[in-house]
């Protein structure tokens, strides 16, 4: 007798079935830069495919190996090739003749402007390349960048990668005690700041907080300062140098000497679920390569035309292959904003894209519910006419957050792409290609060209269409980190050790009826009610598809009958008011409806925000602390810590509750 799967064997339940589809449209597909036949070529010879794509690069010697995976989980990519990265990202252009096309539309968040050439930007990375060897930086010597969103923050990056020095850019929101482990766990000698920021129309301390960092890192023997806000700082005679004393003296003339193709280029730390921060080292040719091949052909990009913008910071890995890597090394000319979406107003974004003509635009998730919040006459009164491309990053897209992207921002014109990637990864493994794939509302659809990903279950089978599991890699992709700094031991464990020979990236996914991949959050979040395990993200998805939700968040709270159960916290779009107590009841039928009675959460909490890293990811760890009435854990890496005070002074006692 069929009966439905035994609970306890259900790996993650596929709940949500979402049936809204957009086939590329036949005008995109004649100009597109990817075509169906990449899939086949890749698998047909995947180490050719990206010897091929490692051709997108000028190389000062060839290598002798695409990959070297003999010691995995080690790998060695384009083995015994030579390159320069920063050369590949800018002399080579302007070599070719394209040194006046804009590198740079620099946009300051108070409205004074900058446009960078290609040959411009050569020089100002040259100046800081001989800045940075006067100061005794060597290659192989780490430099820590504790930076705005301005253009010398690139230029630094840049000038580390031409003398081969690797990067690690702290992003300039954390405190000083975040930029300290980093120093010290990177063991950094040098360190490019500014005297401040602006930040929602004020001036806050960079230099002061490195000051404070600096006091336990005696080995820190220069702080070069760029001067952006002008406000006063301390100065330590001997160890601090302005920039424009230093690098905008310097000679423009700098010869690049060629690395390794395995030469580390940078290290990005991101948070590890417990205690001290991961430090994630990406590898020179190998990086370089997948930046570009996934930024031409995910983005569609057309070098001469286009204007890329990625609003994020260049503090993430987001900022370092979309803002920086990836486009420069294709030639594109790219918006970089300094400021916030609501600076001075709430249309700014539109704004930028109206101003400059912006035709592809890639952002977070959690920027288009904010916008959803805000309400769609906002983007409605800019044309938005130029853009062509749209997509998104950084957390799954509830599938009302796609459709209203889709539709308030590109218009039902453009393609959207739903990329899905990590730190780790370097660049994009998951996501449609336009003009080849279908696009599904909440879905990043297939593995890229070059990309072997799977859904496996709890034994590391893969699991059948329609089913949930974690998501995984099969085999290694040129832009792979290549260990965590000073720890190849929990490189191994935290990455490799789950299913063994299988790279395990910490995310639940399903494959849908069709073998599309839809990604179902991080499997530390999963909830499990009365036997079944649910995603947080399939119920945020239903929630947020109500029309007055804009935001939601889901966490299972011990429960004495079902073990878990289902407690949502929900952020109101702007036009529905407070909501009223019926929406409560109203949403809870809602989920029951959408995706079934197992999911329908036993409490709901009207709240005015949800607590969010930095890069905008819920941390529903502290939403668990609340809903538990616990102890609200490690708040550091919330972006606003007040926040859980507010969502606290709002929930219901425990009496309460049960009532
Ligand atoms: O959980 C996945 C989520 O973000 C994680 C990686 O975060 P980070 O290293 O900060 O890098 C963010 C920018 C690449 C992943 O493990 N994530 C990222 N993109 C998506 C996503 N989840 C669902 N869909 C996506 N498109």
């Amino acid at each position: 007798m069929a009966t439905q799967p035994d609970a306890s064997e259900e790996t993650l339940a596929n709940l949500l079935h979402e049936h809204r589809r957009f086939p590329p449209d036949a005008g995109f597909t004649a100009q597109a830069n990817a075509t169906s036949s990449d899939y086949e070529a890749s698998a047909s010879d995947r180490l050719a495919f990206w010897a091929q794509q490692a051709r997108r690069l000028d190389w000062s010697h060839e290598w002798t190996q695409v990959l070297d995976w003999s010691n995995a989980p080690f790998a060695k990519w384009f083995v015994g090739g030579r390159l320069n990265a920063a050369t590949n990202c800018l002399d080579r252009h302007v070599a070719a003749g394209r040194g006046d096309r804009v590198a740079y539309y620099f946009e300051g968040e108070g409205g004074d402007t900058r446009t960078i050439t290609y040959a411009q930007l050569t020089d100002m990375v040259c100046q800081a390349a001989n800045t940075l060897t006067d100061l005794g930086v060597k290659a192989g010597d780490r430099v820590a960048i504790y930076m705005p969103m301005i253009p010398e923050t690139v230029v630094a990056m840049l000038a580390c990668a031409r003398i081969g020095a690797p990067h690690t850019v702290v992003f300039g929101g954390f405190s000083a005690d975040a930029l300290r482990t980093r120093i010290h766990d990177c063991d950094a000698r040098i360190v490019v700041t500014s005297d401040g920021a602006y930040r929602r129309g004020k001036v806050v301390g960079l230099k002061s907080a490195v000051d404070e960092a600096l006091l336990d890192c005696p080995d820190v023997r220069s702080v070069l300062v760029v001067r952006r806000t002008g406000q006063d700082i301390d100065w330590t005679p001997g160890r601090d140098i302005w920039w424009h004393d230093s690098v905008d003296q310097a000679s423009t003339e700098h010869h690049a000497e060629d690395f390794d193709a395995e030469h580390p280029l940078y290290v990005m730390y991101t948070s590890g679920t417990t205690g001290k921060p991961k430090g994630i080292l990406h590898t020179t040719g190998g990086y370089l390569t997948q930046c570009s091949y996934t930024h031409w052909a995910v983005f569609d990009l057309k070098a001469e035309s286009d204007i890329f913008w990625t609003a994020a910071d260049i503090g993430w890995v987001t900022g370092h292959s979309y803002i920086v890597y990836g486009p420069l090394a294709n030639g594109a000319t790219s918006v970089l904003y300094e400021g916030t979406p609501d600076t001075p107003h709430q249309g700014r974004w539109w704004e930028i894209v109206d101003k400059y003509k912006v035709s592809i635009l890639y952002c977070a998730p959690t920027a288009i519910r904010t916008f959803m919040k805000w309400g769609a006459q906002i983007p409605a009164k800019y044309s938005l006419g130029s853009l062509r491309l749209i997509g998104t990053v950084g957390e799954p897209i509830n599938p009302a957050a796609y459709i209203w992207y889709r539709e308030n921002i590109g218009h039902n014109r453009t393609p959207v792409v739903d990329t899905w990637w990590q730190t780790e990864t370097g660049s994009i493994l998951v996501s449609p290609l336009p003009g080849v794939t279908a696009g599904k509302p909440g879905a990043a659809m297939k593995a890229l060209p070059g990309i072997v990903a799977d859904v496996v279950d709890d034994a590391g089978s893969p699991v059948p269409d329609g089913a949930g599991g974690y998501l995984v890699l099969r085999e290694p992709w040129p832009s792979m980190l290549r260990t965590i700094w000073g720890d190849d031991d929990r490189y191994v464990d935290t990455y490799w050790s789950r299913f063994p020979g299988l790279y395990f990236a910490g995310d639940g996914a399903k494959k849908d009826e069709d073998g599309d991949i839809w990604l179902l959050g991080r499997v530390d979040d999963v909830m499990n009610v009365a036997g079944h395990r649910l995603s947080t993200t399939e119920i945020e998805s239903a929630l947020v598809s109500h029309a007055k939700v804009a935001e939601a968040a889901v966490i299972g709270a011990s429960d004495e009958t079902t073990g878990q159960a289902i407690v949502a916290f929900v952020i109101l779009r702007s036009e529905a008011g407070d909501g009223g107590p019926e929406v409560v009841q109203e949403l809870r039928d809602h989920v029951a409806k959408e995706i079934g009675k197992i999911a329908r959460p036993r409490q709901i909490m009207v709240v005015p925000e949800l607590p969010k890293t930095r890069s905008g990811k819920i941390m529903r760890r502290l939403l668990k602390d609340v809903a538990q009435d616990r102890p609200i854990g490690d708040v550091t890496t919330l972006a606003d810590s007040s926040v859980m005070d507010l969502i606290k002074a709002g929930m219901p006692s425990d009496a309460e509750r049960r009532h």
